[in-house]
């Protein structure tokens, strides 16, 4: 068990549906929320040090992980990617590669490695845990690279991994008032003897935002993690 004290601060932040998609049955996820929302969500980047999500979004969206809606200095981009097997034209890699922080594992290929140092990016070869990297593990190297503060943006599987090893100290949701049916779940959850524990928030706040609905919750600082 840890304490979630001795590690960078960790936010949660997705948009999703009324019915609890964050993305439709192809992959689209721009923009679930209101541009109000959007505007929010690029201020709360600048207001960490870091943005994170999985190689998935990578894939799916090709991100520019910016803050082009508020002004600031723009977050370092951490992707998480097991195997290394980010392709070299996405933008965060074309654009912004000395801003890119690639946390791998040792089945990254050393090949791999070398191409991605030679462009400008950061690789953190981190332990692997039974899904991708062990997300304590880097969280700990984070800290030591004296990254304090972390956005994690998604996808599902991200979240659900920081969700379930309860490594996060705020979650912020944003409900959009539509409905997607079919789609991608927010998290995946599928047993209820497995599900999470109910969490324990110090501070809650739900307001309006436009058309959105935001729930932004503090986790109990005297909680631990699943670690
Ligand atoms: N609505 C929103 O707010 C929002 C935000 C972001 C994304 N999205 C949507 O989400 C979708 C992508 O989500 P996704 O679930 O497919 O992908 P994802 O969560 O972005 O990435 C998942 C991949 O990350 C890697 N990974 C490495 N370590 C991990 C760990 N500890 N836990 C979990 N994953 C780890 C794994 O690949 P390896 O095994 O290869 O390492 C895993 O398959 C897209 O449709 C995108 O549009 C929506």
């Amino acid at each position: 068990m840890v304490n979630l004290s001795q590690l960078p601060k960790v936010t949660i932040k997705f948009a999703q549906t009324l019915d609890g998609k964050i993305a439709t049955i192809k992959n689209e996820s721009r923009w679930i929320s209101g541009k109000k929302s959007l505007v929010f969500a690029h201020k709360l980047r600048s207001q960490n040090q870091a943005i994170l999500v999985g190689i998935g979004t990578i894939r799916k969206d090709d991100p520019h992980l910016t803050i082009r809606m508020v002004k600031g200095e723009n977050p370092q981009k951490i992707i998480l990617d097991s195997k290394l097997s980010i392709g070299l034209n996405f933008k965060v890699l074309k654009k912004y590669p000395q801003k890119t922080i690639i946390a791998t594992t040792n089945q990254a290929p050393l090949k791999k490695i070398k191409k991605l140092e030679k462009l400008g990016a950061k690789v953190l070869v981190v332990k692997r845990a039974k899904r991708g990297v062990d997300l304590y593990d880097l969280l700990k190297k984070l800290k030591k690279q004296k990254i304090n503060s972390i956005l994690v943006e998604g996808g599902a599987e991200v979240i659900t991994s920081f969700l379930k090893k309860m490594l996060f100290n705020r979650i912020i949701i944003v409900i959009a008032p539509k409905v997607f049916g079919k789609g991608k779940n927010n998290i995946d959850q599928r047993e209820i003897k497995r599900a999470f524990k109910p969490f324990l928030f110090s501070s809650r706040r739900i307001y309006k935002l436009e058309n959105d609905v935001i729930f932004d919750g503090i986790l109990d600082k005297s909680k631990k993690t699943n670690c």
